[in-house]
């Protein structure tokens, strides 16, 4: 089953195709949409070793000359340094404004590679092709792009919608164990936001899903797309509060990451604990009725998420929380759920709750 969704913002419409064939099709696809002067494949080691060869070989097979961006896998590349490794790579390859960048892999080549492609000779067209669950049902989809500072995550950034997204389900079959249930963070929080069935499909059908038959993924990824480019669309810069219910987990789980450095805890895992112990905060200020909570614990665990908070001071919990981006001055705020469904912003809430539900 393949699908074709379009996401419609304040400045283009652009398609993310699910299912819809080969790599032989992914290249027509580009060749007809954009007849580039060349294409530039950025992925990482790891993604260019398993798929790097047969992208390339399709793309050039159809007249397209292909040239290469490559960094080492993890965060640690979601840098400054090889921002401007690449920006003079694409110089070397007297790169112009009718290539097309193809960022072929994870998060972090899919935020790094639109960063890079929204900056250099300010802008070139994007196409996103996500290799791991957590970019197929989330960062591939709505142009948010950056690198990190050594002060916190994406400091430096922008929005740059991607022309074309092109998801093939059956790449994930290579994914760790690991990155996979990582990934499954990011589908629990969608039904969180907006769909109640799917969080009893993810309820009733973990071992189907844990088993990635790419038939039983493609509607999977298909309904969080939904979610996604209706999110995007409704507020594309993240400005009237509905794009920012998207960080649910998300205060929690970038304090996480903050401070564990980056490089122990993957970015779902943190979302996980995090989903888990602000729902308990929306359950202590009264937001949400008990027992969502638990409910998430359940589900987390079915996917061998982890839920129990690492143990920090107050003082580092409340110092990583205060550098979030949807704070108001020193208000730390979330994205609360009212119940399953709907998720909404808050800066209100009072500073002992958040206290007691980080405390060792
Ligand atoms: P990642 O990009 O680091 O990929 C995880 C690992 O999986 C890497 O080692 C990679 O080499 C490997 N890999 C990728 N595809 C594979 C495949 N098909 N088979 C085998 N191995 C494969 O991590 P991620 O979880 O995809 O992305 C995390 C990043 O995404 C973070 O930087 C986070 O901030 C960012 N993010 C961005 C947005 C956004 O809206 N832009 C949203 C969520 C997360
Ligand atoms: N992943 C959060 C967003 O796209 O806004």
């Amino acid at each position: 089953m393949s699908y074709h969704l379009d996401v419609t913002t304040d400045q283009a419409t652009y398609p993310i195709l699910i299912g819809a064939g080969q790599w032989s099709d992914l290249a027509d696809t580009v060749q007809a949409c954009f007849k580039p002067t060349k294409v530039v494949l950025a992925a990482d080691h790891t993604v260019a070793e398993l798929y790097g060869a047969a992208v390339r070989l399709a793309l050039e097979s159809i007249g397209c000359p292909v040239s290469l961006l490559v960094c080492p896998p993890g965060e640690s590349s979601k840098s400054t340094d090889v921002a401007t490794d690449w920006w003079q790579a694409l110089s070397a390859m007297a790169v112009d404004r009718h290539a097309v960048l193809v960022a072929l892999g994870g998060g972090v080549v899919g935020d790094l590679a639109g960063f890079v492609a929204a900056t250099y000779l300010r802008g070139l067209p994007l196409v996103q092709v996500p290799t791991t669950l957590l970019a197929q049902v989330d960062s591939s989809v709505g142009g948010k792009v950056a690198v990190n500072l050594p002060a916190g995550k994406n400091l430096v950034g922008c929005f740059w919608q991607p022309k074309l997204v092109w998801i093939d389900p059956a790449v994930l079959l290579t994914l760790s164990s690991r990155e996979f249930s990582a990934g499954m963070a990011e589908v629990i929080k969608y039904a969180v936001l907006r769909d109640d069935g799917l969080m009893e499909r993810l309820e009733t059908s973990s071992d189907e899903v844990l088993s990635r038959d790419p038939d039983t993924l493609g509607p999977l990824v298909h309904r969080c797309c939904q979610i996604k480019a209706d999110v995007v669309h409704q507020d594309p810069r993240e400005t009237n509060g509905v794009r920012a219910t998207l960080n649910f987990g998300h205060t929690v789980g970038h304090a996480i990451e903050k401070l564990t450095g980056y490089d122990t805890v993957l970015h779902g895992e943190a979302v996980s604990m995090g989903m888990v112990a602000e729902a308990r905060l929306a359950e202590r200020i009264g937001w949400t009725e008990a027992g969502l909570a638990d409910r998430l614990e359940r589900v987390a665990r079915l996917y061998d998420l982890p839920t129990e908070l690492p143990q920090f001071s107050w003082e580092q919990w409340q110092s990583a929380m205060l550098r979030d981006k949807k704070n108001i001055a020193d208000r730390i705020a979330f994205a609360l759920p009212r119940r399953l469904g709907c998720v909404e912003l808050t800066a209100d809430v009072p500073i002992e709750a958040i206290h007691s539900i980080v405390r060792c």
